[in-house]
């Protein structure tokens, strides 16, 4: 990558001057994340050469015992945001209840709330394959100095203030939005730098690539099953083409580079089907619209959502918009037809 290129620390600089009142909190917040996530990308990387170098039960240089990689990646990033005193609260898929951080300074003036997937895909990491990390930051909605509530965590997903992603693919990227588009930066791992590499990213209008665990097809619902039979139709520019990573970061990141639809719908096995809406679903719908796509549970659309509770699940189908319009054509004839 050539260094005419700007690198996402001249980005955030240059970008928090369009924020009215900014405080540069959220631009800390950012590079916070930005810094967790060459760690993360750092280890993720020597993932294969566990085995060499020392499982689990080994110390590693700092004397610590080695540990897996998404409990890893979920201290690596708690860590870094509550150290630096940037967020007044956090919320993991790896942890039970959200983390109120008690800054030292009475008078402490953070306002935003993360939540984050540490560790997508965490499966695939034994066989190589492409995993990633999901970030969401919220505005607190309990008044700034006291101690974050449940509340300050259960909000739609609209409210959402950033939302973004790494993916540790055959090159790591940033990909995040504040509102105002989505842009994409690839880390130049020689010396550490992320380099804008992919601005404005839009999805396609339409797609021709469907990405579902097809092995659950029989406990689909009747509308998604119509939807895949109609994506499998040989007609006009269908059949499409079937592509399943099994890390959503992944399987998203394609898509909306390429056109596609993803979709994780409930199943007569997972009743409210399996991903979670505050740490993947809603970051991923608001990065879905700010590309232009689309995100929605078959009926509605995500971020309206109003959580219930931290770790609840959704039906997920997100998208090239005209994609996501159709699956919904097709759940809602099957609605009513069951009336
Ligand atoms: P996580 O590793 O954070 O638990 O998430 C895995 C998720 C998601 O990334 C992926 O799309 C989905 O699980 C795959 O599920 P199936 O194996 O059921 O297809
Ligand atoms: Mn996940
Ligand atoms: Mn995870």
């Amino acid at each position: 990558m050539s260094h005419t290129h700007q690198t996402l620390g001249e980005f955030i600089i240059e970008n928090q001057a369009a924020f009215a009142y900014s405080s540069g909190e959220l631009s800390k917040l950012i590079n916070s994340i930005r810094l967790a996530a060459k760690v993360v990308n750092h280890e993720v990387n020597k993932a294969g050469l566990v085995d060499i170098l020392g499982n689990a039960g080994n110390k590693n240089e700092s004397g610590e015992n080695q540990q897996k990689l998404d409990v890893y990646a979920n201290d690596m990033f708690i860590n870094t945001l509550s150290n630096r005193n940037i967020v007044c609260g956090i919320a993991s898929e790896e942890e039970e209840s959200f983390i109120s951080i008690n800054s030292q300074d009475e008078n402490h003036q953070n306002k935003y709330v993360v939540l984050i997937d540490p560790l997508d895909g965490s499966s695939n990491i034994d066989v190589n394959v492409s995993v990633g990390t999901i970030f969401s930051v919220y505005r607190r909605v309990t008044p700034i100095g006291t101690p974050v509530t449940i509340e300050d965590f259960l909000q739609p997903g609209k409210n959402q203030v950033a939302a973004g992603y790494v993916v540790y693919g055959t090159s790591t990227m940033l990909v995040y939005t504040t509102g105002a588009g989505v842009n994409g930066f690839t880390l130049n791992p020689a010396i550490g730098t992320f380099y804008l590499s992919h601005p404005n990213m839009s999805y396609p209008k339409n797609g021709r690539i469907y990405s579902v665990n097809e092995g659950n097809y029989i406990h689909f619902p009747q509308g998604v099953k119509k939807y895949i039979k109609y994506c499998q139709q040989e007609e006009g520019d269908r059949p499409y083409t079937s592509r399943y990573i099994g890390s959503m970061v992944s399987d998203f990141h394609r898509n909306m580079l390429k056109g596609g639809i993803f979709m994780y719908p409930k199943s007569s096995k997972a009743e409210e089907g399996k991903l979670r809406l505050l740490y993947e679903c809603n970051p991923m719908a608001f990065l879905a619209e700010q590309a232009n796509g689309k995100a929605s549970d078959g009926f509605n659309r995500i971020l309206d959502i109003r959580p219930r509770e931290l770790h609840q699940r959704v039906p997920f189908f997100c998208g090239s918009k005209n994609m996501v319009d159709k699956l919904e054509e097709f759940m809602q004839e099957e609605q009513a037809s069951n009336y």
